[in-house]
C-alpha cells in the first residue's frame, strides 16, 4: 500500500505542484484547501503524514496541529509545516504546538520529497517501538496473572483431590474429578507461559545435538512408564553430527514439546520414531514420527497457531512454541499426518558455519 501524504494549502498553485511531485515519487495525496476541512480529510483519509501551509482562511496552521496533537488517533501522524513566514519565532510556535519538521518558501520540491521519506521511515520505526512496548506490557500483564492464579490453583486441585479419595458418592466423586481435569488444564496453561516466558532470551552456542536429544528422548521414557501407556520409544541418531548451534534448554523443550503430542496422540499401544539424517543440502534432520490418533487434514495447517488444541487439557501452545524455538535457530519444522495412521514432524536444523563465533543471542 502507498504512504498517504496529506497536503494543506490555500494556494493552488503549491498544491498541484506538491501533489505532482509527490505522486510521481510513490505516494497517494489526498488535498485540503483550509484547516477545518484537513481535520475533515485527516479523519476519513487517514495520512501517514501532513504536509500543511501555516497562514490559511478559517482555521490556521497552528490551530490545526493543535487539534491533531490533542486526539490519541491523530497525535502520532507527522506534520511538516510549509509557510512563507521564516522568522525563528514563527519556527518555534510552531514545534512547540508539535510539528516533527518546518520547511520555509521558496522549497525545492526535491528537498520537500527527501524530508517526508525520511520523515515517514522515522515514524515507522516509532510505530514498531510502540507496538513492541505494547507487547511487552502485556506480556508482564500475562505473566503477572499467571503468577496470581498459581496459588489459588495449589488450593482447589489439593482439597479437590483429598475430596475425590476420600468421597464415596459417585456423583459427587465425579463433580472432584471433574474440577480436578480443570485445574490440571489451567496449571498446563501457566506452564506453558513460563516456558514462551523463558524461550525469550536465548543463547545459542555449539554443541552436539545427538546430546539434547537423548535427554529429551529419556524424559519422555520416564514420563510414558508413570502413563500407563505401551509405547515404543525407538531412538536412531546419526553418529557425530555436525556441530550446530543452539540453546541446549530451549531445543530440548521444542523437542520434548513434539514427543509429548506423540504420547497423549497414542490412546493405549504405539511406537514413536526419533531419528536424524543428513539431508543432501547440508541441513541436519530430525525426524520424529507416532503411530497416533494423526490430525485431520482440516486441522493441520492451524496446529502452529496459539491456542489451537483438540485436548480438553491442552493449552494449545505447544506447538506455538516450538515453532518460535526452531525459528530463533535458524531453522525449518514442518509437519505431515493421516488421521488415524500417525504423524510425522520434521525439524531441519543449520549446521554451524565454520569460524563463526560460537556463542549468538539472537
Ligand atoms: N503427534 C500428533 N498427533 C496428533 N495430533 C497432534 C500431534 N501433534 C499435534 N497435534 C494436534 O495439534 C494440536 C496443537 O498441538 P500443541 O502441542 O500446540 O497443543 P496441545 O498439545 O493441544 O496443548 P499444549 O500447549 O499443552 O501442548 C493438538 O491439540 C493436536 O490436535
Ligand atoms: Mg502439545
Amino acid at each position: 500500500m502507498k504512504p498517504r501524504i496529506l497536503i494543506v494549502d490555500d494556494d493552488e498553485t503549491n498544491l498541484v505542484l506538491l501533489t505532482a511531485k509527490l505522486e510521481r515519487v510513490g505516494y497517494e495525496v489526498g488535498k485540503a484547501v483550509n484547516g477545518l476541512e484537513a481535520l475533515e480529510r485527516t479523519a476519513v483519509f487517514h495520512p501517514d503524514l501532513i504536509l500543511m501551509d501555516i497562514m490559511m482562511p478559517v482555521m490556521d496552521g497552528y490551530e490545526v496541529l493543535r487539534r491533531l496533537k490533542s486526539r490519541e488517533s491523530t497525535r502520532y501522524i507527522p506534520v511538516v509545516l510549509i509557510t512563507g513566514k521564516s522568522e525563528v519565532e514563527d519556527k518555534v510556535m510552531g514545534f512547540e504546538v508539535g510539528a516533527e519538521d518546518y520547511i520555509s518558501k521558496p522549497y525545492s520540491l526535491q528537498e520537500v520529497a527527501a524530508r517526508v521519506k525520511s520523515l515517514l521511515r522515522m515514524r515507522a520505526l516509532q510505530t514498531r517501538l510502540r507496538e513492541t512496548e505494547k507487547v511487552a506490557a502485556l506480556g508482564s500483564m500475562v505473566d503477572g496473572i499467571a503468577h496470581e492464579l498459581r496459588n489459588p490453583l495449589v488450593a482447589i486441585g489439593g482439597m479437590a483431590r483429598r475430596l475425590y479419595e476420600h468421597e464415596t458418592d459417585a456423583q459427587h466423586k465425579e463433580y472432584a474429578g471433574k474440577i480436578i481435569k480443570s485445574v490440571e488444564r489451567l496449571e498446563r496453561l501457566i506452564l506453558r507461559i513460563d516456558e514462551y516466558k523463558r524461550i525469550l532470551s536465548s543463547s545459542l552456542m555449539r554443541g552436539d545435538l545427538n546430546d539434547v536429544i537423548e535427554a529429551a528422548v529419556k524424559e519422555i521414557r520416564e514420563y510414558v512408564s508413570g502413563t500407563g501407556k505401551e509405547i515404543n520409544i525407538r531412538q536412531n541418531l546419526m553418529p557425530e553430527p555436525p556441530p550446530i548451534n543452539f540453546d541446549s534448554g530451549n531445543l530440548k523443550t521444542a523437542i520434548s514439546n513434539v514427543l509429548h503430542n506423540s504420547v497423549e496422540a497414542i490412546e493405549k499401544n504405539g511406537e514413536i520414531t526419533v531419528e536424524t539424517l543428513p539431508a543432501f543440502d547440508q541441513t541436519l534432520i530430525l525426524k520424529i514420527t507416532d503411530t497416533g490418533c494423526g490430525i485431520k487434514d482440516a486441522d493441520i495447517r492451524n496446529v502452529f497457531n496459539p491456542f489451537q488444541t483438540s485436548k480438553f487439557e491442552g493449552a494449545g501452545l505447544g506447538l506455538t512454541i516450538t515453532y518460535r524455538i526452531i525459528q530463533d535457530h535458524g531453522g525449518e519444522i514442518d509437519i505431515t499426518s493421516k488421521a488415524g495412521i500417525g504423524t510425522t514432524v520434521i525439524i531441519r536444523l543449520h549446521p554451524a558455519e565454520r569460524g563463526r563465533p560460537v556463542t549468538h543471542a539472537p
